[in-house]
C-alpha cells in the first residue's frame, strides 16, 4: 500500500533536514541544509488560503527582491501532482518583535515597508509576530503571505483610494511602535 507523503517527506526531498515545525498549523518547518538554516512553508490545493499566501509571498518577494528589513526568498517549489507548493526562505535568528525586550532599529523596518509600497505592494499583515528582530536590534518582516499588489483587480476594488492602501501599512506600524511605549 502507498503511504502518503508528510510535509516533512517533502522537505526531505527538497534536501533539506527538517529540524522543527513553526506556526501553529505544522505547515512550515525550520530546516537545514549543510550550514543553511532556512523555513519551508506549505500550501496545498489551489484555491485555499495556505496555497494563495505561498503564491503571493513568492510573488512578493521576486517583485521586491534583496532588501535590508524583508527576508530572503531562497527558492520556490510547485509539487504539480500533489498540488503542493512551497517557498523556502533564510531564517532570521532572533526574536519575534512582540518578544523582544529591547530597542529595535525602527528605520529598517519603515524603509522596508517604504520599499515595498514603492513597488506597489501593501503588506496588510504587518504585525510584531511576523517581524523578527535579531540580536544586533535589526528588524526583518519574515511573513508576506497576505500582500495586495497595485494591479490587481480586487486590490481596486478595496483600496479604491491609492492613499488608503498605504495608511492600512502605516496604522499597522503606529501600532507597533505605540505597543512598545
Ligand atoms: N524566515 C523565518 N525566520 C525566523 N522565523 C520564522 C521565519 N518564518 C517563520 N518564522 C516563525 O514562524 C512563525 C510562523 O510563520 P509565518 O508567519 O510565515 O506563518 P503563518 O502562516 O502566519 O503562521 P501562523 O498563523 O502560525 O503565524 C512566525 O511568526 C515566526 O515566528
Ligand atoms: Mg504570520
Amino acid at each position: 500500500m502507498l503511504t502518503e507523503y508528510t510535509y516533512e517527506d517533502f522537505v526531505r526531498e527538497l534536501d533539506f533536514d527538517v529540524i522543527e515545525c513553526l506556526g501553529e498549523n505544522c505547515s512550515i518547518y525550520k530546516a537545514s541544509r549543510n550550514k543553511e538554516l532556512v523555513t519551508v512553508k506549505f500550501g496545498k490545493f489551489p484555491g485555499s488560503w495556505d496555497y494563495h499566501h505561498v503564491i503571493t509571498e513568492n510573488k512578493t518577494l521576486d517583485r521586491v527582491g534583496k532588501v535590508e528589513g524583508i527576508v530572503e526568498k531562497v527558492s520556490f517549489h510547485d509539487f504539480k501532482d500533489d498540488k503542493l507548493v512551497a517557498i523556502v526562505k533564510k531564517y532570521v535568528e532572533g526574536e519575534e518583535l512582540c518578544d523582544y525586550p529591547g530597542q529595535f532599529d525602527s528605520d529598517v523596518l519603515v524603509n522596508a515597508v517604504k520599499a515595498l509600497h514603492e513597488k506597489g505592494i501593501v503588506t496588510t499583515d504587518l504585525y510584531a509576530w511576523n517581524i523578527i528582530v535579531d540580536p544586533s536590534g535589526k528588524p526583518c518582516i519574515i511573513d508576506l503571505g497576505c500582500s495586495f499588489f497595485e494591479e490587481d483587480e480586487v486590490s481596486k476594488e478595496i483600496f479604491a483610494d491609492v492613499k488608503q492602501k498605504d495608511l492600512i501599512d502605516l496604522e499597522r506600524m503606529i501600532k507597533i511602535f505605540h505597543d512598545r511605549l
